[in-house]
């Protein structure tokens, strides 16, 4: 491979000089910071906007663009908005109180709010006429798609198989995120069973590439330079990548999460609905273990 291998179609519509892409990711890891600092070395940061209020949306790009001039994504959950009953409210919370007791905590309390709004959080991508907008666990209408583009976005549709990838391109997706069986943290299935959608980043990749015939970047399991050869050589046009990214200086997650991260092994982690009653991919921790 040659210097030229690396710019992809995908790489060369951003000016990326590398085929990297900082993999949105929930839960505080993806500071402005850190997606200005990836967008400003070559690659495409992304921040992950799922649990951000629209005014927190328009606060952290603003951050972002302070930081930078060059392309960022931003990534939502298509999700319906969130209306747990009581019962199953006051469920979850008797099942983790033993946990906060252990901490020292005391016994937990019910939201206000469970998610943003996810058509506020759209409105407000459009708006801030974002350059990139991906989306996972779910499909926007193709008169989203168009709103999207005419409003100037590049729209990421995340599939775990093929249909979900041949969905998104009916819908009008510019690219496709092949989340690999391997893939941390939320599995982005929206279609079919979560145990049938296992699908490993080295068998996923080549078949979304030959369905789909959109760009496909690739994630799941990749961390350094051999596997994004690899991604490319299957067929990808740039790596998506996440856990490599978490142990960052610029990553907003706690120290000791940092630390763990390091520690882990090939067999360190499991996918389970346990915690947030939606299939992940995590550490498998006490707090795993015991819910
Ligand atoms: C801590 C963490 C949080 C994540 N949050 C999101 C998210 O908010 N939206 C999303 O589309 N993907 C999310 N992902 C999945 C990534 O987009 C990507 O599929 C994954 O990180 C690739 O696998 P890797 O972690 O082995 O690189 C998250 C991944 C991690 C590790």
């Amino acid at each position: 491979m040659n210097d030229s291998t690396f710019v992809t179609p995908f790489a060369a519509r951003f000016e990326l000089r590398v085929p990297v892409v900082q993999a949105p990711m929930a839960g505080g890891a993806t500071t402005p910071a850190l997606v200005a600092a990836v967008s400003n070395a070559g690659g495409l940061g992304f921040l992950a906007a799922a649990a951000l209020s629209p005014e927190k949306i328009a606060s952290e790009v603003a951050a972002i663009r302070a930081l930078t001039d060059r392309p960022f994504g931003v990534n939502l959950f298509v999700l319906e908005p969130a209306a747990p009953d009581e019962a199953t409210v006051r469920q979850a919370l008797e099942a983790i109180d033993p946990l906060r007791a252990d901490l020292g905590l005391p016994p937990g309390q019910p939201l206000a709010r469970y998610a943003p709004d996810f058509r506020a959080q759209l409105e407000t991508l459009i708006e801030l006429r974002v350059p990139v907008a991906s989306f996972t666990f779910g499909l926007l209408s193709a008169a989203d798609v168009d709103r999207l583009h005419a409003n100037g976005l590049y729209v990421i549709g995340t599939a775990t198989h093929v249909a979900e990838g041949v969905a998104w391109r009916d819908a009008g997706a510019d690219a496709i995120a092949a989340q690999g069986a391997e893939a941390g943290a939320h599995r982005g299935t929206f279609i079919g069973a979560f145990e049938d959608a296992l699908v490993g980043t080295m068998a996923l990749v080549p078949q979304l590439v030959d369905a789909t015939g959109l760009p496909v970047l690739a994630a799941g399991g990749i961390m350094d330079g051999r596997g994004i050869v690899a991604a490319l050589a299957l067929g990808a046009q740039a790596a998506v990548m996440g856990t490599a990214f978490l142990t960052c200086l610029e990553s907003g997650i706690p120290q000791a999460w940092k630390t763990r991260v390091r520690s882990m092994s090939d067999t360190s982690t499991s996918v389970t609905r346990a915690i947030t009653g939606r299939h992940a991919r995590g550490i498998r921790n006490p707090l795993m273990q015991r819910l």
